[in-house]
C-alpha cells in the first residue's frame, strides 16, 4: 500500500465487480439508444474506461476538462470549462460520467449546459457519492459506492494531481494535506 494512504475504502476487486454490475445495468436501461458518454476529465478516466467496456452496448465518447477544487480539498464552487465536448449531441440520450459526486455541484452545472445542447435525455453516473458533503439537493442517478466525509484517491480521484493511478480507492493520511 502507498505510504500516504491511512486506509484502503474500496479494494481493486471491489472496484472491478461494481464497474462490471453497472455496466450491466446500464446495457439494460439504454438498449437500442444513441448513448454518448460525457466524461469529466481528469477524474473520471479509469473509471468511464472500463464502465465503456463493461457495457454491452455502441458507447460514443465526449470528454470535458472541469475545474473546480484546484488543489485543495475543499470545493471553490467556482468551475472553469477548459475543454468542451467536440459532437452534436442533439437527440443522443447522455450519460454524463464523473468519478465523485460531493457537493453536487459540478453535475447540476454540466447537466444545465448540456441540456441547452436538447439531448434526449441526460443521466449521471459517479462512481463514488459522498453524501454528507452535498450542498446541492443534487443525487446522481447511477452510483458505485457510497463513501463516507473522508478525503480519498485513487482510480482517478486525486489530490494535487497525484494518486490517480492507484488501483484501489483509499483514505489519503492527514498528514499529507496539512503540508500544504
Ligand atoms: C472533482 C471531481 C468532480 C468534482 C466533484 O473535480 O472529479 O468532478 O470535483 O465535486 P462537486 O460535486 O463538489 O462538484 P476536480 O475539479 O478536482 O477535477 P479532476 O477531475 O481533474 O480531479
Amino acid at each position: 500500500m502507498n505510504e500516504d494512504i491511512k486506509k484502503i475504502l474500496v479494494t481493486k476487486e471491489q472496484i472491478q465487480k461494481r464497474v462490471q454490475e453497472l455496466g450491466k445495468q446500464l446495457t439494460k436501461d439504454y438498449a437500442g439508444k444513441n448513448v454518448v458518454m460525457v466524461v469529466l476529465l481528469k477524474g473520471a478516466a479509469h473509471f468511464a474506461t472500463d464502465l465503456s467496456e463493461a457495457m454491452d452496448i455502441p458507447v460514443r465518447m465526449e470528454f470535458m476538462v472541469v475545474s473546480s477544487y484546484g488543489d485543495s480539498t475543499q470545493t471553490s464552487g467556482c468551475m472553469i470549462i477548459r475543454l468542451d465536448i467536440q459532437d452534436d449531441i442533439a437527440g443522443k440520450d447522455v450519460l454524463l460520467v464523473d468519478d465523485i459526486i460531493d457537493s453536487g455541484l459540478t453535475f447540476a452545472n454540466i447537466k444545465k449546459m448540456l441540456l441547452a445542447k436538447h439531448p434526449a435525455s441526460i443521466k449521471t453516473v459517479a462512481l463514488c457519492d459522498k453524501k454528507a458533503r452535498r450542498t446541492t439537493g443534487f443525487n446522481a442517478d447511477y452510483s458505485g459506492f457510497q463513501i463516507p466525509d473522508e478525503f480519498v484517491v485513487g482510480y482517478g480521484l486525486d489530490y494535487a494531481g497525484e494518486y490517480r493511478n492507484l488501483p484501489y480507492i483509499g483514505i489519503l493520511k492527514p498528514s499529507v494535506y496539512a503540508r500544504a
